[in-house]
């Protein structure tokens, strides 16, 4: 490009320059609140960092001349650092370097080129600032743009066709900003001229508005999350106090962070699981950190950071998190416990706790979204059943794959996968327990203060003071003393006077009270399967078996 050219474009620059100053009403809009806004650098500025002797205000970003070939008279050098962009198991997007109109807020807000220093001027003598550079801080993003929201991508209809969490870009764009081309940058979410919102937002944080322009979190609206008026404590993130007071104002932010968020994956302020202690303490929501630490239960401590939303339950590690059962967009509160209300097909449809949330179906086929109970449990206890080690290994139980225990072909089993029979064969169920048409795991596997069990606890099998997780006492030692409590769980449902009087199996007594065999080594809690002849009524074949004989 020769010197009369380059003239020539300046000068056609200049033009452009007055005539979109001057015609735009942007022009108006922005330097009003630009002037008022902490990116006003100039001495009049209202922020703390400001420039030792320049007034103009436009001049820290536009010049009329000499500015850099985008768009709009650009004054600033582009930064040309390389940046460590979002990654994350779970987008569909791709990312990519910062583009063009991101660059224009990183050449002040990653750090590395000092604010004064403008096209318009001799690069030796930039604006003389009381701050050279942006320091260290929530304004300053660095080179490290791994902890921030994504940007560097075209949000088109082919990604949101992709991800049914998206809404259509021809939708958002009303009320965000992308490029020409889709282009999602800084500039979607923030508009540097008006600072009305606080950090110059295009759409209100508050409610999660900005985020629901363009997020649509299945289950989102109905959630305890999105309506609940707690209070959001300041160790969720990190010490800095949330922007709003309740949990239903700042909505997404009570867990994410747009900006340096403390688990970069998923932008969360904190590990996943540590996440929901920090509320989930007592303090600000029902206290499930206290139950972790009973005898038994899902010890999240142990199997930390493996759960990755799109894993395979064939071939992931063993694990578990809070996640893995709970979706924190979809979570519902059930003031009623009404678990009879939520039999469907004759089977125990999930509680509103653990709405979508992905689960094995009966057949062993990964599904999106559980609908049953037990679904969500066949992900970590079918198929490949993560290791359990003070299991009870029988014979004909499938190696812990608690499914095939259960299937309606077993020659017993509880009724879970399939409706209760009905009908005389387990002469021993209480009254209450007759009326039972189905049962789901929770019947035995809870915490047995549970608020559903008349305790003050929290409902859920997430611990208990008593061995495998169960919701009352089940003693399982040979030669333990039979009594009301021994095996309090199985009498809640089974009358005590029936099994002892020898209703059904003839020598129950003599076993149970005499022998002081426990119900264990005689029965299997879930299902068996195998010949209906010799595995009926749950019962299992140990080789050395003391009651064989007597059959
Ligand atoms: C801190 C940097 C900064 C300051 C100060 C600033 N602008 Fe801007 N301005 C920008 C950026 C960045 C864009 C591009 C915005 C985009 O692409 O959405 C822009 C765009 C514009 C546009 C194009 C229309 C538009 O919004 O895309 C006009 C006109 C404009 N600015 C005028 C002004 C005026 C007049 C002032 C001074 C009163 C000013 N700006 C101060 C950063 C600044
Ligand atoms: C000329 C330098 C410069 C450019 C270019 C610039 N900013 Fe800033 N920005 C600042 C300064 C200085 C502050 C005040 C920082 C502080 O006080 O810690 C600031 C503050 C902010 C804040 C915080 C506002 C608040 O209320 O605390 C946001 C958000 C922001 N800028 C976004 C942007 C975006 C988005 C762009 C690009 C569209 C951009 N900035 C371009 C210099 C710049
Ligand atoms: C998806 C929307 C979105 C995008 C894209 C985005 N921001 Fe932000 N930004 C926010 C929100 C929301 C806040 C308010 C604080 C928060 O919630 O973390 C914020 C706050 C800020 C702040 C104030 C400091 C802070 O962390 O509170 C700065 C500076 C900033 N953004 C700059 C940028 C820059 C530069 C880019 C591009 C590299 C960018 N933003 C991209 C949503 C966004
Ligand atoms: C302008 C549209 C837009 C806005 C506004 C927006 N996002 Fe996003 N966000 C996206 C797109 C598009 C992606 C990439 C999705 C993908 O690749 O699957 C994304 C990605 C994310 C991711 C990473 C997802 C992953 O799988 O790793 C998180 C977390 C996120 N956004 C949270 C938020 C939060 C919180 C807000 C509000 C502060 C917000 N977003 C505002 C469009 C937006
Ligand atoms: C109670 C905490 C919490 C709230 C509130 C919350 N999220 Fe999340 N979000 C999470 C956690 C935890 C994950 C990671 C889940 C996982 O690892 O399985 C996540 C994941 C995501 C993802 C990426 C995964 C995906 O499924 O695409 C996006 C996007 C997202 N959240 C957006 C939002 C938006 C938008 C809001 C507000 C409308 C919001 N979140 C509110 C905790 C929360
Ligand atoms: C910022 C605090 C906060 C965080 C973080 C948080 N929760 Fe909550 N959670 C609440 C509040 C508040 C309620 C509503 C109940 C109430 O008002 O006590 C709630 C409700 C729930 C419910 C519905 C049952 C009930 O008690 O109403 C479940 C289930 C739940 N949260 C699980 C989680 C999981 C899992 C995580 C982590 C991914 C998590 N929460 C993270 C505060 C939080
Ligand atoms: C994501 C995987 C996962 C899911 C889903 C899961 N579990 Fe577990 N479960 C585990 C792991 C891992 C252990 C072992 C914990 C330990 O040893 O600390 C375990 C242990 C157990 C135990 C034995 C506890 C003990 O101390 O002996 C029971 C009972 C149990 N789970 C029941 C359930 C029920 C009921 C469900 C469905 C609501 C379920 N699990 C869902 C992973 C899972
Ligand atoms: C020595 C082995 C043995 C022990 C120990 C044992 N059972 Fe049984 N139980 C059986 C046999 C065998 C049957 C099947 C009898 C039949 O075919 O009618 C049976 C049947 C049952 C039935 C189904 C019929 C009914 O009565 O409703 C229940 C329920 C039952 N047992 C509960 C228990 C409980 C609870 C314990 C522990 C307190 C226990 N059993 C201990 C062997 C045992
Ligand atoms: C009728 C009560 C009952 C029901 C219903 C029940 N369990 Fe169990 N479960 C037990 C008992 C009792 C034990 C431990 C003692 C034993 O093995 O005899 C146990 C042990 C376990 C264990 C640890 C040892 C092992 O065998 O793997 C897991 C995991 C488990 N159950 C998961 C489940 C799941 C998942 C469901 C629902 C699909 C369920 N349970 C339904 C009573 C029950
Ligand atoms: C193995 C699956 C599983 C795991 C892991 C799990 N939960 Fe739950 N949780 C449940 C089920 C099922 C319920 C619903 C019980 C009901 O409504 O009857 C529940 C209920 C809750 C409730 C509501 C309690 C009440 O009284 O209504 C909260 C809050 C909660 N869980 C938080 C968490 C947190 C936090 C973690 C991680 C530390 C976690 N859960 C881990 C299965 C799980
Ligand atoms: C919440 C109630 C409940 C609890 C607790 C319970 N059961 Fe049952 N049990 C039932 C029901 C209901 C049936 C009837 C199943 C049918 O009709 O299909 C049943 C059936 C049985 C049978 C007969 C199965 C068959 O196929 O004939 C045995 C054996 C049995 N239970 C043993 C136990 C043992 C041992 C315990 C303690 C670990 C226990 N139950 C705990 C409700 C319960």
């Amino acid at each position: 490009m020769n010197k009369s050219t380059q003239h020539m474009q300046s000068d056609y620059r200049y033009v452009l320059a007055i005539a979109l100053l001057l015609s735009s009403p942007i022009f108006l809009s922005a330097d009003e609140s630009v002037v008022n806004s902490k990116h006003n650098l100039s001495t009049s500025g209202r922020g703390t960092i400001r420039a030792l002797n320049e007034d103009q205000v436009c001049i820290f970003c536009h010049a009329p001349h000499n500015t850099a070939p985008q768009t709009p008279l650009w004054n600033r050098h582009n930064p040309t650092a390389y940046y460590r962009i979002y990654q994350s198991s779970t987008t569909d997007a791709r990312i990519d370097q910062p583009g063009a109109a991101s660059k224009m807020c990183l050449s002040c807000h990653d750090g590395t080129i000092a604010m004064g220093l403008v096209l318009s001027r001799d690069p030796n003598d930039p604006l003389p600032m009381n701050q050279p550079f942006m320091p260290t801080g929530p304004s300053n993003l660095t080179n490290d743009l791994s902890d921030d929201h994504p940007i560097g991508f075209r949000f088109d209809r082919q990604l949101s066709n992709r991800d049914p969490q998206l809404r259509s870009p021809d939708l958002v764009s009303r009320e965000v900003k992308l490029g020409e081309r889709g282009q999602l940058e800084c500039t979607a979410c923030h508009d540097p001229h008006n600072n009305e919102l606080g950090n110059f937002l295009r759409v209100t944080e508050r409610q999660g508005v900005l985020c629901n322009t363009c997020h649509d979190m299945t289950g989102w609206r109905t959630s305890a999350h999105a309506l609940s008026p707690r209070t959001v404590p300041a160790t969720v993130t990190g010490g800095t106090p949330r922007e709003f007071r309740s949990m239903a104002d700042n909505a997404c932010g009570s867990c994410h962070s747009s900006h340096g968020a403390a688990h970069p994956e998923r932008l969360l302020n904190d590990r996943p699981s540590d996440l929901c202690i920090d509320c989930h303490n007592g303090l600000y929501g029902r206290d499930i950190q206290g139950v972790l630490n009973a005898r038994s239960g899902h010890r999240l401590k142990r199997l930390y950071d493996a759960h990755e939303p799109n894993e395979n339950p064939l071939t992931m590690r063993p694990h578990v998190e809070c996640v893995d059962c709970h979706n924190p967009h979809a979570v519902k509160d059930d003031p009623l416990g009404s678990r009879l209300a939520r039999i469907d097909l004759g089977r125990a449809r999930v509680p509103p706790a653990m709405a979508e949330v992905p689960g094995v179906s009966s057949s062993g086929v990964p599904i999106d979204r559980a609908n049953f109970y037990y679904e969500v449990c066949f992900r970590c206890h079918a198929d490949k059943p993560v290791p359990i080690t003070n299991r009870i290994a029988r014979q004909r139980d499938s190696y812990g794959n608690i499914r095939r225990q259960l299937l309606p072909t077993a020659a017993s089993s509880h009724p879970i996968l399939r409706s209760a029979r009905g009908g005389n064969e387990t002469p021993s169920l209480t009254p209450e327990a007759r009326l039972k048409t189905n049962m789901d795991c929770q019947d035995c596997h809870n915490n047995p203060d549970a608020r559903q069990l008349g305790g003050g606890g929290p409902n859920g099998p997430h611990g208990s003071r008593f061995e495998y997780l169960l919701a009352d006492r089940y003693e399982t030692a040979d030669f333990t003393m039979e009594s009301p409590q021994a095996y309090s769980l199985c009498y809640q449902c089974h009358d005590r006077t029936s099994i002892l009087g020898d209703e059904s199996f003839k020598f129950h007594r003599r076993h149970v009270v005499d022998g002081r065999s426990p119900c264990s080594s005689c029965h299997a809690p879930h299902g068996v399967s195998g010949s209906r002849s010799r595995h009926d009524h749950l019962i299992i074949l140990i080789a050395n078996c003391r009651w064989a004989a007597v059959l």
